[in-house]
């Protein structure tokens, strides 16, 4: 039951799963909004109540639930409900976008391949929470963020699309975190088009990406003088 765009093409029928701020929410609504997208965002869903990134999904006409993990005995339970919702509006892909809830491998797995999530980092360094920082206390020269298929381990699965910053110096978590965010807006439009539309595809563990070319160019930091 995937939306036909005004040209008459299906387009795959996507799901965001937040628990707050929303801004990657807010900027896969606007892509998707444009013509010649391969998704349509067709279902909002938190497991917090009032988070803000639900306000996006109201103002879009775009179908916004609740369903608060507080309310069941265990996660499985959570992630019954989380499925029968899914299910319910014919959900196709599903993007975890600040969902800061664990899944179990039983969810995963069910999602298996349909499932991204995004991570402030270039992973596979600095899995788990608090990136920004730890990035500062190890010293690396480069940062970013990383869109990945999502896998039972923590913050692993084949990569689709990352973006590396620019560490400065006198930057704090909180600047380093701003300037990865920006990169986190351009990467999962593009990462959940690229899927969407069936030009990458997991083989072997790995994303191959048809007809990508990548820029040749090396990101050196500091920049040669
Ligand atoms: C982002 O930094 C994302 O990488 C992480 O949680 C944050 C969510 O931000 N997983 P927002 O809710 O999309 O603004």
């Amino acid at each position: 039951m995937a939306r036909a765009d005004p040209a008459g093409r299906d387009r795959r029928r996507t799901a965001v799963l937040i628990s707050g701020r929303g801004s990657n929410l807010q900027v896969m609504i606007k892509a998707c909004g444009c013509p010649g997208a391969s998704a349509s965002i067709a279902l909002v869903l938190s497991n917090v109540p009032h988070a803000r990134g639900l306000e996006y999904a109201t103002a879009a006409g775009i179908a916004a639930r609740v369903i608060d993990h507080r309310a069941f005995g265990d996660r499985r339970a959570f992630e019954e409900a989380l499925d029968e919702a899914l299910e319910a509006s014919a959900i196709e892909l599903v993007c975890l976008a600040g969902f800061m809830r664990v899944l179990t491998p039983l969810f995963v797995e069910r999602w298996r391949d349909r499932l991204l999530n995004i991570h402030p980092s270039l992973l596979p360094a600095f899995a788990g929470l608090d990136t920004h920082r730890r990035a500062l206390e190890a010293g690396v020269r480069l940062h970013g963020c990383t869109v990945h298929f999502v896998r039972s381990d923590l913050d692993a699965g084949p990569i689709v699309v990352q973006a590396a910053v620019p560490v400065r110096p006198g930057d704090t978590p909180e600047s380093l975190a701003a300037r990865v965010l920006e990169a986190e807006h351009r990467c999962y439009p593009l990462a959940l088009e690229l899927v969407a539309s069936g030009q990458a595809q997991v083989m072997g563990e790995r994303v191959v990406i048809e007809g990508a070319s990548s820029p040749d160019a090396m990101l050196i930091n500091p920049p040669d003088r």
